[in-house]
């Protein structure tokens, strides 16, 4: 039988010098491989792992709790939850953004659960201690009988929180890097794309059967749309798609419109009916069955090019936003980053998606949320999104998102296989490789004890 493997050393770096020398790589370099990333497969079952992580990485990561639409009104509330963890966000009557640790200062109670509006205080149901918005002690019931509470002494723990690209962004460590510096060049890169115009219409949340990290890895490489997004062949080049490593954030660039190399010269007609069935509704063509004839492209465009003026023309026709400024290469091709730990945002000029992996109460459970976007004219008013928690199976999601979900519990389920002791990943899985240099940083930096 084989030696009990210590806690440390499955923490241990996995392969060095290789996953350090991944910053700073792109996808030309990554692929010249000599040998594969290999990570061990218990980093996705063994529940000291997911202890380790839980202490090692949710309190000091910068994750995304919500939408700027969620808590966009005096008094507007939101509940972040990661694990045991338990952020309030709130908007208070200063309009200033704030986050708070969820604990009475009294015997520990949460404070506030779910999200809202209308808030003026943040009052404990236990025995009814209550603090301002902006987190100042208010009331303390018979305060006499504690002796003497200075009500600067019970100021509520503040969390840090930011915002950026439409999304609000907690980190419970006191000692967190500035969230521009922790989001390394995405900020830059997208900045074209207008992302604080979007609007949040929907925070869908579903539970699923796997690790955190089996889900979001699921959105850290497109190796698999081969495998289970044959559709999507005729319509994305999955191939020649260029990706870039930082620090926290990867990247990929994806071209849409085009064929992928894997297919030998796929129609007109096959190319047009797999754009219609994949993402038809940017143009406002939600029935695949009725797709058509393939539209004609003129002389010195592309197909691309005709795809791009659709989805103008449908924007501009039945939501009344204008998407001239974008060309066609900001309009069809994708751009999916993946921010250490757990969240992959996705930019076409026309639209913007968030999915990021919270993890559940054992290793092979976890979260999935899906926050939509539509994009507004700039300056639209605030939206008010609807909160869904999605039954399992309950969820349609789509073509591609439901193959994504179809897959997942196998994807867990082989990694418990006692033959099954290492992932293996290629360069063009760089992004997943990525994920466990940042965990090996995380935890390497951690010294065990909770503070
Ligand atoms: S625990 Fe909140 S008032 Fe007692
Ligand atoms: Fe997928």
């Amino acid at each position: 039988m084989a030696e009990p493997v210590s806690l440390r050393s499955r923490m241990a770096p996995l392969v060095g010098e290789a996953l350090e020398a991944l910053q700073g790589s792109t996808i030309e370099s990554v692929t010249e491989r000599s040998e594969p990333f290999r990570v061990p497969a218990s980093r996705y079952i063994d529940p000291d792992f997911a202890d380790a992580e839980m202490q090692a990485v949710w309190p000091r990561a910068w994750q995304v709790a919500c939408s700027v639409d969620h808590v966009a009104r005096p008094g507007d509330f939101f509940e972040y939850t990661v694990g045991r963890l338990s952020v309030l966000i709130v908007r208070g009557q200063d309009g200033e953004l704030r986050a708070f640790q969820n604990a009475c200062l009294h015997r520990g109670n949460e404070l506030c659960n779910g999200s809202g509006s209308g808030l003026t205080e943040l009052r404990c149901r236990f025995h009814r201690w209550s603090w301002t918005l902006e987190g100042q002690l208010r009331e303390v019931p018979s305060r006499r009988g504690f002796g003497v509470i200075r009500s600067e002494d019970y100021e509520l723990p503040a969390v840090a929180v930011d915002t950026w690209g439409r999304l609000v962004w907690v980190n419970l460590d006191a000692d967190a890097m500035p969230l521009d510096d922790y989001l390394d060049e995405m900020p830059a890169e997208v900045a074209w794309a207008d992302l604080d115009d979007f609007r949040c219409t929907a925070l869908l949340t579903t539970e699923m059967q796997c690790n955190w990290k089996t889900l979001i890895d699921g959105f850290s490489e497109t190796y698999h749309v081969q495998g289970i997004h044959p559709e999507m062949l005729p319509m994305v080049d999955d191939v020649n798609s260029p990706q870039a490593v930082w620090q926290h954030v990867g990247r990929l660039r994806q071209p849409y419109g085009v064929p992928s190399p894997r297919l030998r010269d796929p129609s007109a007609q096959l190319q047009w009916d797999a754009f219609v069935a994949v993402m038809g509704g940017r143009m406002g063509l939600s029935d695949p069955t009725e797709s058509g004839a393939p539209p004609d492209v003129p002389d010195g465009s592309t197909l691309r090019d005709v795809l791009a003026e659709r989805i103008r023309r449908h924007s501009a026709a039945v939501k009344g936003v204008s998407l001239d400024r974008f060309s066609t290469e900001q309009l069809m091709t994708l751009l999916q980053y993946n921010v250490f730990p757990n969240v992959t945002i996705l930019v076409f000029g026309d639209l913007l998606q968030v999915v990021k992996a919270r993890p559940g109460d054992r290793p092979d459970r976890c979260y999935m949320d899906i926050v939509v976007f539509e994009r507004a004219e700039p300056g639209a008013r605030a939206s008010t999104p609807a909160t869904v928690q999605l039954a399992k199976g309950e969820a349609d999601l789509g073509l591609v998102l439901n193959q994504d979900v179809d897959n997942i519990e196998k994807a867990q389920r082989g990694l418990y296989q006692p033959g099954f002791t290492h992932l293996s990943l290629s360069g063009e899985e760089c992004r997943i490789a990525n994920l466990h240099r940042n965990l090996d940083r995380y935890l390497a930096s951690w010294d065990g004890t909770a503070d």
